[in-house]
């Protein structure tokens, strides 16, 4: 049989390109360039909202914002991912949400700036981005922070990384209405080149982990099915998740144990389906920390054992795989060369990350392709990526 065409189908996109976009939107040069990226979490899913542990990176695919000051007290945010929806703040104006969906991150930013004490100045952003939308990469909190390092640098202030990350989150939960935990804008913002970061979801304490071995390649395979985590399965498991660690007493499931769970499923007191989600982040968290020693003793077998151990959790005690996901960490596991493999994010569609000897990469690649095309007779697109840097100010 042959092989599907090349399946990247993203957009070339850079520094240039967003400039030239700019002046055709505003009508005047911009002043300077941000940039935020996606991320694919390696590991630790479903942990962070339980106070637990994430061992995310940032990939190569990101959001860019172009900005100018404009001096009539007014912020004014386009996208080129939402044509003729851009959207106006008045800066002396209370600041509230708004009918398109899309503005309300980078509106949600504005305002918790705002009540961080920042004081806005006037100006035009131009987003352009390559991160898929709803496809699990976190295009929202590459917007979000992307939103947050142009309106900062037009203002003139800096904030701490983990309290900028914190800002865009409560953007997200309380103005875009996503419930989103903490992981996916610390990656954003944090992201090292060349590293892994494993985040303590409680304490916020950061340690940057190499993740650069040139034996390795890291696949990323859309199912392109579409999930929105603001619909009912995320905020189910995290209610799943509150009650459990209600029942046990503890302040969040991190304090948990397997056995305290147990002993509360015995005495009728946790249902089978609040244990199954109890031992899928009580296991996960201990996982993630257990691979994190993996990478550091360069053992990538290990890894792969955790990640195909991740996703089995996932999709056994947790429920949010699907068909699609299953089916791709499936055909990774048939490959020869493949360390592991599992779904990344919050689930119900999305992407699979695969780790594969990089001798591998392509040929395990094409035969993904291959079984996801003969199975759902569609193109599944995989690109690779490297640990790429967090946020920054371009130029
Ligand atoms: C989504 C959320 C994250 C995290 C993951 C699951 O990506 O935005 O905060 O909860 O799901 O690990």
């Amino acid at each position: 049989m042959t092989l599907p065409v090349s399946t990247d189908t993203f957009r070339p996109m850079n520094t240039q390109s967003v400039r030239d976009a700019f002046r055709s939107t505003f009508g005047r040069a911009a002043k300077g360039v941000v940039s935020a990226p996606g991320r694919v979490n390696l590991i630790g899913e479903h942990t962070d909202y339980n106070d637990g542990f994430v061992l995310p990176i940032a990939i190569e695919k990101q959001t860019l914002g172009a900005w100018a000051p404009r001096d009539d007290g007014r912020v004014a945010f386009a996208s080129l991912q939402q044509p003729g929806q851009g959207v106006e703040i008045d800066l002396c104006e209370p600041i509230t949400p708004y009918e398109s969906a899309w503005a309300n991150y980078p509106k949600g930013v504005a305002l918790e700036l705002s009540r961080a004490g920042v004081e806005l100045a006037g100006c035009d952003v131009l987003f352009d981005s390559d991160v898929p939308l709803n496809a699990g990469l976190s295009s929202s909190a590459s917007l979000e922070v992307a939103a947050a390092l142009a309106l900062l640098t037009a203002a003139g202030a800096t904030l701490p990384p983990a309290q900028l990350a914190k800002l865009c989150q409560r953007a997200e939960n309380d103005f875009a209405g996503a419930p989103c935990g903490i992981m996916d804008q610390s990656i954003s913002v944090m992201g090292q080149a060349g590293h892994a970061l494993l985040l303590d979801c409680r304490s916020l304490e950061t340690k940057h982990v190499p993740f650069n071995d040139p034996q390795a390649v890291l696949l990323v395979a859309d199912t392109r099915v579409k999930h929105d985590i603001g619909d009912g399965g995320y905020p189910e498991r995290r209610g799943q998740c509150e009650e459990s660690a209600a029942v046990l007493g503890v302040r969040a499931l991190r304090d948990a144990t397997i056995s305290q769970a147990r002993i509360a499923l015995e005495a009728g007191q946790l249902s089978e389906k609040h244990f199954l989600r109890c031992r899928h982040v009580i296991g996960e968290i201990a996982r993630t920390l257990e691979a994190v020693e993996a990478l550091r003793a360069d053992d990538l077998t290990r890894f792969g054992e955790l990640m195909y151990a991740s996703h089995a959790s996932l999709r056994d005690d947790y429920e949010v795989s699907c068909e699609e996901l299953d089916a791709i960490v499936k055909a990774a596991k048939g490959c020869e060369g493949v360390f592991g493999a599992r779904m990344t994010g919050g689930g119900f569609g999305g992407c699979a990350i695969v780790l594969v000897r990089a001798d591998r990469a392509e040929a395990v690649r094409d035969a993904i392709i291959a079984q996801f095309q003969v199975r759902f007779g569609r193109d599944c697109p995989i690109f690779a990526t490297h640990a790429a840097a967090g946020a920054c100010v371009v130029e």
